[in-house]
């Protein structure tokens, strides 16, 4: 196979314990970095839009101009997919083709050349398999797969990279809440906002990230789990948690805020979506007023990390709401329907997992 094929390139194998898992405390893993032993790697340069064909190589630190367009301008796009180790040791991805297809939108957005769906489904199969002792055990976690597009090439002025690169590195993770899978607790910011008309907040920018530090900080600070953001322009609707999308729960309807250009457009958020509808709830995705949260039985965030959250409280204006959350919860249904999927627990009707 194609995987196989670029293995062979690679000089060091990696060692591998009997049972050919990694040496990993399985039981202990959080959300953060484990280094694994290969990435993968794919170049495109301004001469034609087109990823020459990439390869895995070790693991290791990249080496970038200080003038790249990433460093400089902040040309970057990364996304999150989950590889999963079924009960009988085979490996399912969940619908990497949706977030190949995010990427492609996110690139158009910031003037990059995109691999295409098949050359970024390949690559992130070619890491999974060349990392498959990373991937933990069934119901241990799961293999978190990070690709980033950059634009690696040297740039003074403010102007599209010459030359970008595509990489796709992985880490185990379990949760990603230090409150593991119990409630989270939110807290409205009114001061900083993720996303703005016209901005970047609908696709997976790097610079979306770093300027949510700050809120998220000074809300963990104050004890709270992450912010919940409010829209720019009239401070009054929900967009979404700091990594993840949210999700309100009134007696048979759920709602979630539209993605209209400041949400992103979360492959987790959709599913989530597609699965309750499925279930027979009425799914609504609509403009929600802050307000509302006084009245919602549940609320619950949806993320590739993140997963399926529940929400315990949220603080508005110095009041603390709190929602219905544990075992009979719509969230904890949805979430069992998802992970059940995922990890080929459950029979995936919808062709959402793949088998590597
Ligand atoms: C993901 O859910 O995959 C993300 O990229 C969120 C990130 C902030 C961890």
């Amino acid at each position: 196979s194609q995987a196989s094929s670029s293995l062979q390139q690679v000089s060091e194998s990696p060692d591998c314990s009997e049972d050919g898992y990694a040496d990993v405390d399985w039981d202990n893993l959080g959300f953060g970095l484990v280094p694994i032993d290969y990435m993968y790697i794919m170049k495109c340069t301004e001469d034609d839009d087109k990823f020459e064909q990439g390869k895995v190589s070790r693991y290791r630190n990249i080496e970038l101009s200080p003038a790249s367009g990433v460093l400089n301008y902040g040309q970057g796009l990364l996304e999150g997919i989950k590889a999963y180790r079924k009960e009988d040791g085979r490996i399912l991805l969940f619908r990497p083709d949706q977030n190949a297809l995010r990427m492609k939108v996110g690139a158009e957005r910031m003037c990059m050349p995109c691999p295409s769906v098949d050359q970024f489904v390949d690559a992130v199969k070619q890491t999974v398999l060349a990392n498959r002792r990373w991937v933990p055990p069934s119901g241990k976690g799961s293999l978190y797969i990070r690709p980033l597009l950059i634009g690696s090439g040297a740039i003074l002025g403010l102007a599209p990279s010459p030359e970008y690169t595509f990489f796709v590195y992985a880490s185990p993770v379990a949760n990603y809440f230090k409150e593991g899978l119990a409630p989270l607790n939110l807290y409205v910011e009114e001061e900083f906002f993720r996303s703005s008309r016209g901005g970047t907040g609908s696709v997976k920018t790097i610079s979306n990230y770093a300027p949510v530090m700050k809120a998220l900080g000074r809300a963990k600070s104050r004890g709270f789990s992450d912010v919940l953001y409010l829209d720019s322009v009239n401070k009054k609707y929900l967009e979404e948690a700091s990594a993840c999308n949210i999700f309100i729960v009134k007696g048979n309807v759920i709602s979630t805020p539209p993605t209209n250009g400041t949400i992103l457009a979360g492959v987790t958020r959709r599913s989530i979506v597609e699965i309750a509808r499925d279930l027979g709830y009425q799914v609504e995705e609509r403009s929600i007023a802050v307000d509302e949260l006084s009245d919602a039985d549940e609320v619950f965030c949806t993320g590739t990390a993140v997963g399926v959250a529940p929400v315990g409280s949220v603080t508005y204006q110095d009041r603390r709401i709190e929602f219905r959350t544990g075992g009979g919860c719509v969230c904890s249904g949805l979430y069992s329907n998802l992970v059940g999927i995922q990890r080929g627990l459950i029979e995936d009707k919808k062709g959402w997992t793949i088998e590597i």
